[in-house]
């Protein structure tokens, strides 16, 4: 079995190492005591395959038809265009930015077939992208685990009658991919009523696995896969951030099970706020998949910790006045890539003429690494606590490590915290308003 990629080190969370601020030894140590109890539900899970979750590394049946329908999406298209919100394409994106998406700058040179995700409602942009896409070669993927989200269904809805308007009406059957649970007895799905009758194929969402762990089904896996990455290999890091579970191991030999009863201590101790800083532009859009998967799980009954996204060195020309001199109500987590000698070399005269002949004979890659280095080890000179990660290098068997490291991470947090990590009552009572307030024409 290949190695664990993830590297995590903690020392520079605690008092010992960083003085005031840090986390006192004895609230990490109850913590990880109650990890225990988090630790060893989790894998009487596994073990009683009750949890889909833990599951979806080693399946392999769902596979082939996701690989079939990405094939016929890409067939002759040169946009495939996916419909869906929250869990319904979060995850899609952090995986296809590793493919390229989303990158800052590199947007303008991505390859055939383009990929764009609509995950937010907004007039204006949808009116946009339907004077803007080439309609005759565009694909369009609607994806939603219920089949009932009025943003899904209305921009479905708007694509319909702007394929209709160009004369495309006979071909929706071949221009759709649904993605939906399986029509429960007696139930309804709005985007399989609304689709189906025109044969648009529909794969079915996994009914034991929820949006914002969706990453790792074909929720996820069809972008990627679409994009040309190898989602078996995305499976197998997957395998690895569980592995240790699976295999007994104890708390501490559980990077996920220490992450979280790291994050654990840190809430008890007045860190209400945890900060994810990844130094890799192809990781930016899994911050914005960790805000979610930490927020909407962990967020209940008056308790969880406010998640923020952040991105290195970026970032820390935005936001490190207040990370290294505002209140030490924060848990930071870096993350960075081996990047040394990687990208241009930095020409030795230029950076002379620059006046700055430090640069000269680097790659872009060491300043990164030393920035990374040198944030760690300011946060922590300055009483922060900060969680390192490493990884080697970014593809696709180190992000699906990554991905269900955080998962976990999540998963065994609300185990300890006593509390449901799957169920989100809060983002069902907004949608059910909106719908009300919308036929009564508020807003
Ligand atoms: O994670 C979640 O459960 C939510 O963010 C959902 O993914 C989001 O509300 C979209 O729901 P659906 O997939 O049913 O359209």
């Amino acid at each position: 079995m290949p190695k664990a990629q993830i590297r995590q080190s903690i020392d520079l969370t605690l008092d010992s190492a960083i003085g005031e601020g840090g986390l006192e030894q004895a609230a990490l140590d109850g913590a990880m005591r109650d990890m225990e109890g988090a630790l060893a539900r989790l894998r009487g899970e596994a073990s009683a395959k009750s949890l889909a979750l833990l599951g979806l590394p080693s399946s392999t049946d769902d596979i082939a038809p996701v690989k079939s329908a990405a094939a016929r999406l890409r067939d002759g298209a040169t946009d495939v265009v996916f419909l869906g919100t929250g869990g319904s394409s979060l995850g899609g994106q952090a995986l296809a930015q590793l493919a390229g998406y989303g990158v800052p700058g590199l947007g303008r040179f991505a390859e055939l077939p383009r990929v764009h995700f609509l995950d937010n409602l907004d007039p204006d942009t949808f009116a946009l992208l339907l004077t803007r896409l080439p309609l005759a070669t565009s694909r369009f993927v609607a994806v939603s685990k219920s089949g009932g989200t009025g943003e899904t269904l209305v921009q479905t809805i708007a694509i319909i009658a702007a394929l209709r308007e160009a004369g495309l009406g006979d071909e929706i059957g071949q221009r759709f991919q649904g993605l939906s649970e399986p029509l429960k007895k007696g139930g309804r799905n709005a985007l399989r009523a609304l689709l189906e009758p025109f044969g648009v194929p529909f794969l079915d969402h996994h009914t034991g696995v929820g949006g914002r762990y969706s990453v790792l089904t074909n929720c996820g896996l069809l972008p990627a896969s679409v994009l040309g990455l190898d989602i078996d290999a995305l499976r197998a890091g997957a395998a690895l951030a569980l592995a240790p579970v699976i295999a007994n191991k104890a708390v501490a030999d559980v990077p996920a099970a220490v992450g979280a009863a790291l994050n654990l201590a840190a809430m008890r101790s007045g860190k209400g706020i945890a900060v994810l800083m990844p130094y890799a532009d192809r990781l930016a859009l899994v911050t914005r998949w960790w805000v979610q998967l930490w927020a909407e799980s962990l967020g209940k009954d008056g308790k969880g910790s406010q998640p923020v996204s952040a991105l290195g060195p970026v970032d820390q020309h935005s936001q490190q006045q207040l990370y290294l001199a505002g209140p030490k109500d924060k848990l930071f987590t870096v993350l960075t890539l081996a990047v040394k000698g990687r990208g241009p070399l930095i020409d030795a005269e230029l950076a002379m003429q620059a006046g700055e002949p430090g640069l000269g004979s680097k790659h872009i890659g060491d300043l990164v690494a030393a920035q990374g280095l040198a944030m760690v080890d300011t946060f922590a000179r300055n009483g922060r606590a900060v969680r390192r990660l490493q990884i080697d290098t970014l593809n696709e068997a180190s992000l699906g490590e990554i991905l269900m490291h955080f998962m976990l991470e999540t998963v065994l947090t609300g185990y300890a915290m006593g509390i449901d990590p799957f169920d989100q009552p809060a983002v069902e009572e907004a949608k059910l308003l909106a719908k009300s307030y919308l036929a009564e024409g508020r807003g």
